[in-house]
């Protein structure tokens, strides 16, 4: 759902003044080859991705000579060699920088600053220790991805200086297979965001970022799109300021300890598709408790409502007939919920999952089921419905 802009993402950017990132050292084995054939084709690769050298900073990397006294290579003192240092600073070097980086395993200083490298992917890296708290300096930075590490320690205040950014990753990414690895950064999101209006998705998902979401949260990010700030520790309430995020399609708070009323905010996010709010304290416990859900009513494009496992009382307000008619996914259970399930859940005809589980609903099931007819997926177990009159689809 996000836009790119080709020209913006054509566009170089220098990484300046300073780019220096450590990588963790100490579980590395170097190769038992004196040759160390895996250091000098990392660097031959990194070379090839060097579109412009300007200063011939790289004119002195050919396979004549051993690779350790390369310009800007410094290696382990003791054999086997192996590449502890790669500095080229200031030297105009233009092009991406090569993911064979990657593989020189004993590399613990990279200063690649002030150059005119573009691109700056470091997801899936295995990268550890923390987001160096001056990335606040690459101002302009315009995606930042680094999702798939090892990374942890608090998210750079700094960050909110980069008024350029429009993606922030920093997810664990589950999607290829791999058995994944985990980000494990603490903290909170900066207590004072600044302007992130360029900002169209924010990933936190999976790290263990606590505290509470600044109140001001939702004013900082006016265009953000998709938030995802998924099984984090996140404590106290949803900050009414979400209301003012108004380009907000996705929205996924789930698993963490958010407590307290779900806020009213939601009818002016007119493009909400997801809400995810599942596993968390939040509570319904009178009608103001339950205004939240009237004002869904405004979200025409929600798809996927998830509310279940929190503290949510009382009967379904009827206004449940007033949801998005394109409402597919529709998760209540394992809350607090009792009395008879309103009929006129019936409309909601476009319900592929609907989930009551773990309740205490009572009465019969009504003809509401047999309406649902696009369902695949129906939860009502644990709860006292009696099957006294007829149930037929
Ligand atoms: C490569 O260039 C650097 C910087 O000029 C120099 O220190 C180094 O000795 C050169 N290495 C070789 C193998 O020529
Ligand atoms: C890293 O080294 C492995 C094994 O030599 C090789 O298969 C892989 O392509 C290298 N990765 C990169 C990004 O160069
Ligand atoms: C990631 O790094 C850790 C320690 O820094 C190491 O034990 C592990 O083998 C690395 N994983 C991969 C896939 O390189
Ligand atoms: C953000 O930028 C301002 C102005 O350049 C600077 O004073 C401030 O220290 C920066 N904040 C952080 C957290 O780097
Ligand atoms: C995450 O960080 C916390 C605090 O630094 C630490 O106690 C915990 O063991 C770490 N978890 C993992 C999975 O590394
Ligand atoms: C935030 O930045 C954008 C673009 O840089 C600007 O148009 C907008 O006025 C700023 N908003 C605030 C509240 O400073
Ligand atoms: C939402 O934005 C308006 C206009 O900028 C502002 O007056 C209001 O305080 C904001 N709401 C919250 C809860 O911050
Ligand atoms: C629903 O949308 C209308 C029109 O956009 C708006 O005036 C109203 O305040 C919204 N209701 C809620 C509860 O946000
Ligand atoms: C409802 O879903 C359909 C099909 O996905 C889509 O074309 C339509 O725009 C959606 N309606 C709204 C109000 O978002
Ligand atoms: C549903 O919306 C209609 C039209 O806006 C309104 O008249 C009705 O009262 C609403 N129903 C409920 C149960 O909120």
């Amino acid at each position: 759902m996000r836009h790119s802009n080709p020209s913006a993402e054509l566009a170089m950017f220098m990484v300046s003044p300073l780019l220096l990132l450590r990588y963790g050292v100490g579980n590395v084995h170097c190769s038992t080859d004196h040759e160390n054939s895996e250091d000098f084709h990392s660097l031959l690769d990194f070379k090839k991705d060097i579109t412009d050298d300007p200063n011939g900073a790289l004119s002195n990397w050919t396979s004549k000579t051993h690779f350790c006294p390369w310009n800007g290579v410094t290696c382990t003192l003791r054999p086997p060699s192996c590449v502890k240092e790669l500095i080229l600073p200031g030297q105009n070097l233009a092009g991406q920088i090569s993911p064979s980086l990657g593989n020189l395993t004993c590399l613990n200083l990279l200063d690649l600053s002030t150059n005119n490298f573009h691109g700056l992917g470091l997801y899936e890296n295995n990268l550890t220790g923390v987001i160096p708290p001056r990335i606040g300096l690459l101002t302009k930075l315009e995606e930042l991805l680094l999702y798939g590490n090892n990374l942890y320690g608090v998210i750079p205040p700094g960050i909110g200086n980069i008024t350029c950014l429009s993606i922030i990753d920093l997810l664990e990414n589950q999607l290829d297979g791999a058995i994944p690895s985990k980000n494990n950064l603490t903290g909170g999101i900066p207590r004072t965001p600044s302007n992130l209006s360029s900002l169209l998705e924010l990933s936190l998902a999976f790290n263990n970022l606590g505290n509470t979401l600044p109140s001001s949260f939702g004013n900082a990010i006016p265009n953000l799109q998709n938030l995802y700030l998924g099984y984090n520790s996140f404590e106290g309430h949803i900050p009414a300021s979400l209301g003012n995020a108004s380009g907000l399609t996705d929205l996924v708070l789930s698993a963490n300890n958010i407590m307290g009323q779900i806020p009213n905010i939601f009818g002016k996010l007119s493009g909400l598709c997801l809400l995810n709010l599942e596993q968390n304290m939040l509570e319904a416990r009178d009608s103001a408790g339950w205004e939240f859900f009237d004002a869904l009513t405004n979200c025409s494009s929600l798809s996927e409502l998830a509310l279940d496992a929190n503290n949510l009382q009382g009967v379904i307000p009827t206004s449940i007939a007033n949801l998005s008619t394109n409402l597919t996914y529709l998760l209540l259970s394992e809350n607090h919920l009792y009395g008879i399930v309103p009929s006129s859940i019936g409309k909601l005809n476009g319900l592929i999952s609907l989930s009551l589980g773990y309740n205490s609903f009572t009465a019969t099931i009504g003809e509401w089921v047999g309406k649902l007819t696009n369902l695949q997926n129906l939860i009502l177990t644990d709860n006292y419905f009696v099957a006294r009159e007829t149930f037929s689809l």
